[in-house]
């Protein structure tokens, strides 16, 4: 008798034992299938040279950015303020060694609490820049470096270096005057904050932040903002630079990741110096790929954010969408004109009629380019009188009136558009267009 209730209960015990194994084989495969295996990644370090794989990848990158092109379903959000905001450069400080980088604080004359932001976002400036004999109006926008604060804005501007061997090119225009001749006590014209690019609070995944040079900005914002209001979610931070003289913010991401069990950095230098020593200054050596993310992560959902130069874009971007995560959970930006991540150009078919698009007050009508990467470069290579900033869809100065015919954006506009109206840099023309340029 004892001995048969051993037995049933033995039998029992297996069962359940067997039906929790099940269950944990199920959650595994479960998570797993979001996952594909991939046996050669996209790897940053080496990244496609052949232009029909460079092609489906920024098609690929158009598919992720939930881009409308069409401009009834853009319903932009309201700005903080109307038009430019007077500040005063507060306080500047050097973040590198080399002072490539630098941060300025930014608090508004009128003495007001500042408006929120959402983590991610930017703010654009209007610069009076003064040449010899003349003084342009440049705008560019800057992704907010910190936290949100009702005192100040902080942004994080690293001086654009002429290309290398081409000295006869100039430095980068706004960056230099920021650099070179903006002062503590200095004032600055400011639009609100504003961009699509912030962290999503809605859907609590972990987070994944992938900061490429000084595309780690935006992820100092979205990192600061989670870790002080004491965020309990998983937090991952990448951020590739060459070496540890390039690196910006390093005592305070040591500082974050002693104190926080729930952040895992990992600093990645492509080009290491002999004093920089690897598990104390940095965690891999080499660029943030694929490989290292399928290395590090844990097989589970995350939101994914990026933002970074041409190369780390073109690779990590499809390349997380190839490895299986969800379109829905990659968020990116890029700071280089909108061209580098536009649709694959569509070569016209023999039977294609061309498309024509006048520029109304230039009276000029001129054959569309297919080759060009939106209406502005088109405009500016025929001569047409354009303004421009950020060459990215974000700051709104090259909003022009469509007055006849249709357009199509290769992104999501950051900028507010009023309707009837395009942002001639991230569009190019669906059909014969008419503009009031
Ligand atoms: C949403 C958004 C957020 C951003 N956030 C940041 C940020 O947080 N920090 C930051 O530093 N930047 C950021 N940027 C980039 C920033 O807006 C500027 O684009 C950057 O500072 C360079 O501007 P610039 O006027 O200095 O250079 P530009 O004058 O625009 O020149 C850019 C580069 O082109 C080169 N160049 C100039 N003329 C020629 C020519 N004829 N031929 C070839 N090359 C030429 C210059 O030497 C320079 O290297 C952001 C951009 C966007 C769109
Ligand atoms: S130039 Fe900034 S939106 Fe087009």
């Amino acid at each position: 008798m004892t001995m048969t209730t051993g037995i049933l209960a033995l039998i029992i015990l297996t069962v359940i034992l067997l039906q929790v194994a099940v269950g944990a084989l199920l959650l595994y495969f479960h998570s797993k299938g979001h996952y594909k295996k991939l046996d050669n990644p996209v790897d940053e370090a080496e990244p496609a040279q052949n232009t029909s794989t460079k092609a489906t990848s920024t098609t690929a990158v158009s598919t992720i950015t939930r881009s409308t092109t069409d401009e009834e379903s853009y319903h932009p959000a309201e700005a903080a303020w109307k038009g430019f905001r007077e500040f005063i450069v507060q306080r500047r400080v050097p973040e590198d060694s080399q002072h490539s980088v630098c941060s300025f604080y930014l608090a508004p004359t009128d003495g007001q609490p500042l408006p929120p932001f959402i983590p991610g976002q930017f703010l654009t400036f209007k610069l009076a820049i003064s040449d010899t004999d003349q003084t342009k109006s440049v705008v560019r926008c800057y992704s907010l470096s910190d936290a949100p604060r009702s005192d100040y804005y902080r942004i994080s501007v690293k001086r654009a270096q002429a290309p290398v061997g081409l000295p006869e090119i100039p430095a980068g225009l706004a960056s230099s005057f920021l650099h070179d001749q903006v002062r503590e006590g200095d004032t600055l014209q400011v639009r609100a904050p504003g961009g699509h690019f912030h962290l999503m609070e809605a859907e609590p995944l972990p987070i994944v932040l992938i900061g490429g040079g000084i595309g780690i900005t935006p992820m100092l914002s979205m990192l600061n903002t989670l870790l002080e209001n004491g965020t309990d979610r998983e937090i991952w931070l990448y951020y590739g630079v060459c070496n540890g003289a390039d690196q910006i913010m390093k005592e305070h991401l040591q500082t974050f990741a002693d104190n926080h069990h729930n952040f895992h950095l990992y600093i990645c230098y492509s080009a290491p110096l002999e004093s920089d020593i690897e598990g104390i200054d940095y965690q891999h050596k080499g660029r943030v790929t694929l490989h290292l993310l399928r290395d590090t992560l844990k097989l589970m959902r995350y939101q994914f954010y990026v933002c970074g130069p041409k190369p780390m874009m073109e690779s990590l971007v499809p390349g997380l969408q190839e490895w299986g995560v969800d379109s829905g959970d990659i968020y990116y930006e890029s700071f280089g004109p909108a061209s580098l991540i536009k649709h694959e150009q569509t070569q016209p078919s023999a039977s294609a009629e061309p498309i024509t698009v006048t520029f109304s007050e230039s009276g000029k009508s001129i054959v569309w380019d297919v080759g060009a990467a939106s209406l502005l470069e088109f405009a500016e290579t025929n001569n047409i009188d354009v303004m421009s900033g950020c060459h990215a869809g974000s700051c709104g100065t090259c909003q022009t009136k469509v007055k006849s015919g249709e357009v199509e954006y290769t992104q999501q506009p950051d900028a507010d558009v009023e309707p009837g109206h395009c942002l001639l840099c991230i569009s190019t023309p669906r059909c014969d267009l008419t503009l009031e340029a």
